[in-house]
């Protein structure tokens, strides 16, 4: 029998070893999961989230533990549950944790519950028998074993321009439409907050164009992700990778990924993460290609209310 409560101070230590012990697995099973976590970060950062982290008693053991954000946008409320938000010994521990932090997430106008765990079919069944389906992939890259081809003569990789910003909407616009075909099925149109020119317009963002003759062919962006654990440190994240529709299956696509991923490791990145959707095959199957490994998978549940 599982009881389920709020954590005390007391339990902090048994989360922590917890979650160690869940990363060092993962990580013997798939070395580009970082096992290493800042033990005294990761105390104080449950120290103040006490209130909302669930802990899972077995037989007086704390056997698990469930910590989701509850957060808004402009596409309404979701919790959040990272890798490190979530352990248990066993699916009945699961069950019943998320039976409580999920009541919880529900009562705060929470509906739609996403939760990361390592790309393992281990990992996912106990959540697929709660109801969570895989939504996204997150691939590493180790950035030390790159030897880019010299670049196709008559092709550029430069920066985009500020006053080339609508080449980017159109390029977006091919990534649009290539998500919303079959078997992805991805028709929910962006928000304002997750337009190419808002992303465009972050400091911390780089463009990256392929181009031949002045005209654009492919781009993608790039930003540095803060410290996380689950991560290796120094890691850049691609997103937005398109190419022009015409031009697909020409190499395009891969050319300008080593070539923005030496360009990174040149200043001093040593890993790189993308996330795509499961659904996308040809991003599966680009990524994968790209020397991507999977780590972990974001499955997500949404409650028909
Ligand atoms: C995913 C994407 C970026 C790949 O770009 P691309 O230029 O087509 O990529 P490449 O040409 O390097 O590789 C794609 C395929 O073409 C094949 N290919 C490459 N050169 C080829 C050639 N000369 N002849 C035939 N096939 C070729 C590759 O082997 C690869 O095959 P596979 O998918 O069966 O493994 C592109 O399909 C795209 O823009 N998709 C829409 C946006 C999107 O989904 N982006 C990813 C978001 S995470």
């Amino acid at each position: 029998m599982v009881h389920v409560r709020r954590l005390e101070v007391n339990d902090v230590g048994a989360v922590v070893a917890l979650v160690n012990q869940q990363l060092a697995h993962a990580s013997a099973l798939e070395p580009a999961i970082n096992h290493v976590v800042d033990n005294e970060l990761f105390d104080e950062a449950l120290r103040a989230q006490r209130a909302h982290v669930w802990v899972a008693i077995r037989h007086g053991v704390l056997v698990g533990h469930l910590y989701g954000a509850v957060l808004a946008n402009a596409r309404g409320t979701s919790a959040w549950v990272g890798p490190d938000g979530v352990s248990f010994d066993a699916p009945d521990a699961l069950d019943a944790l998320y039976a409580r932090a999920g009541q919880a997430w529900i009562d705060a106008g929470a509906l739609e519950h996403w939760v990361w765990t390592p790309d393992r079919v281990d990992a996912f069944l106990p959540w697929s028998e709660l109801g969570f389906a895989k939504e996204h992939r997150r691939g590493v890259r180790a950035l030390t074993d790159l030897a880019p081809a010299p670049l196709p003569p008559g092709l550029e990789l430069r920066p985009g321009h500020d006053h080339e910003w609508a080449v980017a909407e159109v390029l977006d616009a091919h990534l649009d439409a290539a998500q919303r075909e079959g078997p992805n099925f991805f028709l929910s149109p962006a928000l304002p907050s997750e337009s190419i020119t808002a992303t465009l317009d972050d400091p911390d963002v780089d463009w990256h164009v392929l181009a031949r003759g002045g005209e654009v062919l492919a781009q993608c962006v790039s930003y540095p992700l803060d410290p996380r654990r689950g991560s290796f440190d120094d890691v850049v994240h691609l997103s937005g990778v398109v190419v022009r529709d015409d031009v697909r299956r020409r190499g395009l696509g891969r050319i300008l990924v080593e070539q923005v991923l030496a360009a990174h490791a040149a200043r001093g990145a040593r890993y790189a993460e993308v996330h795509w959707r499961v659904t996308n095959r040809d991003a599966e199957r680009f990524w994968r290609r790209a020397g991507f490994v999977p780590t972990f998978t974001r499955l997500r549940r949404v409650i028909d209310a």
